[in-house]
């Protein structure tokens, strides 16, 4: 299947977690792929294996000259950008408000929500210079409630859904849409490594036994909603929210499953 075959796509943190499977899903489906970020020979690894129609471009989300670069080196490649996965991604170590310094609380926001920030103001010149696009912002389910220990996090990902209903606004009369996708517990580094500063991985709190689809994400399950919404089947969608959870937010199910 070529849904994607005439669209290049900005992926940042694509070389690992969700993002490598984003790339290589939109790789298949016939799109140019950049690969996004600080971990540059894995990228480079990756574009490598897949070869043709694929780039990995050094890109920190925080720094507004490596946003410049990275959209000038793709529209160098490929002619155009048209979508923009805002993907990369930190967390903090865990630890309550009391214990949490300004370096770490101005860390996570520098990454997760000035990073989302830069990105959408490097590529909508582009976007609107190819006729139109679209961006995603991953968000997280942490944006929707509160999470003990992860204040830094949690207050980055609520952000990023205001930005992601004002970007839409402003720049859907250039026909760019922008929709934000907010991950339950996904089974990537993010949660079986320990976050800087901390030797705990997030996994070590969380179990998926208590959700309505017991088992934790998995990076396909998220990448298949980002086709759908980088899609065309997707043309009047902007602004919204998709939760991609396997039912956490709900609460908990049934301890014994279904009584009989
Ligand atoms: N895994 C989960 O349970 C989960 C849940 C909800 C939301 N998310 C979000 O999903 C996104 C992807 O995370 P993941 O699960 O694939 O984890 P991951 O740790 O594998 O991916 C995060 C990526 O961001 C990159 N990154 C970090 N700082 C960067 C910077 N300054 N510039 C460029 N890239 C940078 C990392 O190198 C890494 O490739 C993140 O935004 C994360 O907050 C993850």
């Amino acid at each position: 299947m070529s849904r994607f075959a005439d669209q290049t796509v900005l992926v940042t943190g694509g070389s690992g977690g969700q993002g490598a499977s984003h790339v290589r899903a939109l790789h298949a489906e016939g799109a140019n792929v950049v690969i996004g970020g600080i971990d540059a020979d894995r990228g480079a690894g990756l574009a490598a294996e897949l070869g043709h129609r694929a780039l990995s471009v050094r890109l920190d989300v925080t720094r507004e000259e490596s946003w410049a670069a990275a959209v000038a080196e793709t529209e160098e490649a490929f002619g155009a950008l048209t979508i923009l996965v805002n993907n990369a991604g930190v967390q903090n170590p865990p630890a309550v408000i009391e214990s949490t310094d300004l370096a770490t609380w101005a860390r996570i926001l520098d990454v997760n929500l000035t990073g989302t920030f830069l990105g959408i103001r490097a590529a909508a010149p582009a976007l609107r210079r190819a006729g139109g696009g679209t961006i995603v912002n991953i968000g997280s389910t942490t944006g929707l409630g509160g999470t003990a220990l992860y204040a830094p996090y949690v207050a980055g990902k609520w952000a990023v859904r205001g930005l992601t209903r004002t970007a839409a606004l402003e720049l859907g009369r250039d026909n760019i849409r922008v929709n934000a996708i907010h991950p339950g517990v996904v089974a990537t580094p993010f949660i079986t490594e320990p976050a800087a500063g901390s030797d705990a991985p997030i996994a070590d709190f969380y179990s998926p036994e208590p959700f309505a689809v017991p088992r934790l994400g998995q990076p396909a399950d998220i990448t298949a909603l980002l086709l759908f919404l980088t899609s065309p089947d997707a043309a009047f969608i902007t602004g919204t929210e998709y939760v991609i959870d396997g039912g956490l937010l709900l609460g908990p199910a049934l301890k014994n499953g279904s009584p009989s």
